[in-house]
């Protein structure tokens, strides 16, 4: 965007000292550089551009039933739940706007600075409205002035057309600051998206009833609904082809760099998604053995492994975590192969125990069992018993972290739960979570012989407890190592 291309601001506007008068309460209706003859020629010759008879979007409906349950929970006071700001990157550019969690859950829209209010209605329930920006009014010039006009920022849709797509009735959100200072009753508010909204709001909520409202909003993401899954599944597959992409561009990664690796699935994950769901970890050699790699910009070795832990976000905001262990040359040394297989067999026993009934501890507990019973046998960890081992959590040196999380919307899901709902909760069918052992050998590890030193090696998928056991969501992309390998072998000819 070039210097004279930006809209004039109210700074750049300084004869008369008007400076800090907002746009759309000029006194004489005219604004400075603009002659009244622009100004009149600008209100006009636009074409009526209203859509009409629009279908509610896919998920309308489950949407609708998430508000009635939150509604059902906090009987007789009023919710507010806001879609978040958009956050200055520098100067006047801003991070590409992704809407909070709770906002997009309970309604499907996605517009910065929306606010949904669950208004209470006597004993029976709530009365939803959504505050939006409206369509960009042409007669006072905030069409093509303002920065946020739609002139500059596109076309918006207009009240009506919200109401028919969200199926909730919409409102001004210029509105909605003199409607909280009205309120009267109980108020909760999710805190953290937007501070006005707090600022209007902080003589009528606690910090303590806000928390409850945003630990509900956690769990009751907890157990997905069939369009989650639906989104979790798409998410997965689009994933899977990311992988594909990196995998037939490995050549070009090693005249590069790790940054070729994750500018290759970002391009997938834009073409087919929103955005990646988190920042890749695009772990080359040594790299491997840092959990959180995410500067991606070491080389890439022939011989050496590949840790990449990515995952697509969709459109409507449901992220994939999958993580892929590869030989960057296509073939496992045996070394390598030794320490993969041990941390395929944990997978696999972990992902055993993700089953209805099953509490969620236990695959990390099965997982990490196998890697003891592995590292034991390697000598690692001197004459000790594998149960001596689990009781000291010896193995953690190398296993480093737990074997899953939740998974949803963000990619660790439900993240206020309580930890009786969580961490000590039982799976249930529609609960979707990672399964992601792992082992790490530091390039400075001295207790460890030479040559396992800077390998790292994590294998992590996603998977979803149904009625009778589990599905595993990314299993597009092949686990076991001689799979793996006729799967590169594949892609690369
Ligand atoms: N990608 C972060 C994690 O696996 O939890
Ligand atoms: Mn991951
Ligand atoms: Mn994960």
């Amino acid at each position: 965007m070039s210097e004279e291309l930006i809209p004039e601001t109210p700074e750049q506007e300084t004869e008369e000292n008007e400076a800090a008068e907002p746009i759309k309460q000029r006194k004489n209706g005219l604004y400075p550089g603009v002659s009244e003859e622009l100004a009149e020629n600008m209100k006009s010759g636009w074409a009526d551009t209203e859509l009409h008879g629009l279908e509610p979007i896919a998920q309308a409906e489950h949407t609708a039933t998430r508000r009635a349950a939150l509604s059902a929970r906090f009987p007789g006071e009023r919710l507010v739940i806001p879609a978040g700001n958009l956050k200055t990157r520098s100067n006047d550019t801003e991070y590409a706007f992704r809407a909070s969690t709770e906002y997009a859950y309970l309604t499907g829209d996605q517009t910065q600075d929306g606010v949904l209010v669950l208004e209470p209605t006597g004993d029976s329930g709530h009365q939803a409205t959504i505050y939006l920006l409206p369509r960009s009014n042409r007669e006072n010039g905030e069409f093509w002035l303002d920065g946020q006009g739609e002139l500059w920022v596109g076309r918006r849709h207009s009240l009506a057309e919200a109401e028919q797509l969200l199926g909730i009735p919409a409102k001004d959100v210029r509105e909605i600051a003199a409607a909280l200072a009205e309120a009267t009753g109980p108020v909760r508010n999710v805190r953290g998206h937007d501070a006005s909204i707090e600022a209007a709001l902080t003589d009528k909520v606690t910090a303590e009833r806000d928390e409850e409202l945003r630990v509900y909003l956690s769990e009751a993401r907890l157990v997905k609904d069939a369009f989650e899954i639906a989104e979790l599944q798409k998410a997965c597959d689009a994933t899977a082809r990311g992988f594909e992409d990196v995998v037939r561009s490995l050549d070009k990664a090693e005249a590069t760099s790790e940054r070729f690796i994750e500018g290759t699935f970002f391009l997938r994950a834009r073409i087919e998604g929103n955005d990646i769901g988190y920042g890749s970890i695009c772990a080359a050699g040594p790299h491997a053995t840092t959990l959180h790699w995410v500067r991606n910009d070491g080389a890439v070795r022939a011989g050496e492994l590949l840790l990449l832990d990515a995952g697509v976000e969709t459109d409507e905001l449901y992220t994939a975590d999958v993580t892929r262990t590869l030989p960057i040359n296509g073939t496992f040394s045996p070394l390598q192969r030794k320490i993969y297989d041990a941390v395929y067999e944990a997978q696999e026993a972990g992902i055993a125990a993700v089953k209805p009934g099953a509490a969620f501890r236990d695959f990390h507990d099965a997982s990490q069992r196998v890697l003891a019973e592995k590292l034991v046998a390697w000598g690692l960890l001197g004459d000790l018993s594998v149960d001596k081992v689990l009781e000291l959590g010896l193995q953690r040196r190398w296993t480093l972290h737990g074997t899953g999380h939740m998974l949803g919307m963000d990619v660790h899901d439900c993240a206020v739960a309580r930890t009786e709902a969580y961490v000590d909760g039982i799976l249930e069918p529609g609960v979707c979570l990672t399964v992601e052992p792992g082992l790490y050998f530091q390039a400075d590890d001295l207790t460890v012989p030479e040559e396992y030193r800077g390998i790292g090696v994590r294998i992590e998928d996603d998977i979803l407890v149904t009625e009778d056991g589990n599905r595993n969501l990314s299993d597009k992309l092949p686990r076991r190592a001689d799979e793996v390998e006729a799967w590169m072998a594949q892609l690369k000819d």
